[in-house]
């Protein structure tokens, strides 16, 4: 299972590569708001600052609803660093600028997925990630997980090679049901990641180590 972080945030990204655990990055202009990087030039700058720390994929969102002006903004951001993945919204010109990019060898993330229908398409389309939003599902009293599931099923009946990118993880507990289902790749917060590495029986029993070991020394 691949690890993305979900966040425009420099610091923690680099905590997370620092972790030798991270596989990527997933930025969405909500993301990048957050961070207070406004204006096309300061975006386009804070992706290659992300990409000169990580190792792995990078997702850029492209903010045009058309297919001209996506396929406009998706090469430029391509062209930007080897790493970018062009990430484009799961609506019909985007479904088409997902075509156009797969022709091209150009790698894409299709987000704001909701059903498998549109896993489905996505898919057909050629897109390298499918971002289904499972935290936003749950948010809304549908199981997000059940989504999860349901994709790797029809994926897995046509070997398609799109990966299947859980997004919208709130937490650990996502990441671990996540892994498994069979889930190829997951982007969530720092915390998320770190929740992983936590048990109160491993605190206790090194603390019990190292008083032992400082007893006969
Ligand atoms: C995915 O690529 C999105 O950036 C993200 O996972 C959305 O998460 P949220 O629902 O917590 O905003």
């Amino acid at each position: 299972m691949k690890f993305f972080i979900d966040t425009a945030n420099l610091e923690q990204i680099k905590e997370a590569q620092d972790l030798g655990v991270l596989d990527g990055v997933t930025t969405n202009p909500s993301l990048m708001a957050k961070e207070g990087i406004t204006g096309h030039q300061n975006i386009i700058d804070h992706y290659v600052k992300i990409c000169k720390i990580v190792d792995g994929d990078v997702s850029a969102e492209v903010i045009s609803t058309d297919f001209k002006g996506m396929i406009k903004e998706g090469e430029a951001l391509s062209k930007l660093h080897p790493q970018i993945v062009v990430k484009i919204p799961m609506i019909l010109e985007g479904v088409k600028a997902i075509k156009y990019f797969s022709n091209k060898s150009i790698k894409t993330n299709c987000t704001l997925v909701f059903s498998v229908g549109q896993a489905l398409i996505a898919a057909k389309a050629g897109a390298t990630y499918v971002s289904p939003f499972i935290g936003r599902l749950d948010d809304v009293s549908t199981d997000g997980l059940n989504l999860i599931s349901e994709i790797v099923t029809v994926y897995e009946n046509y070997g398609f090679k799109t990966q299947i990118l859980a997004a919208s993880i709130r937490h650990t507990m996502h990441i671990i049901d996540c892994a498994k289902i069979g889930a190829d790749v997951m982007t969530g917060p720092l915390s998320s990641i770190k929740g992983l590495l936590k048990h109160p029986l491993t605190d206790i029993g090194l603390e019990k180590f190292l008083a032992d070991f400082k007893k006969g020394n």
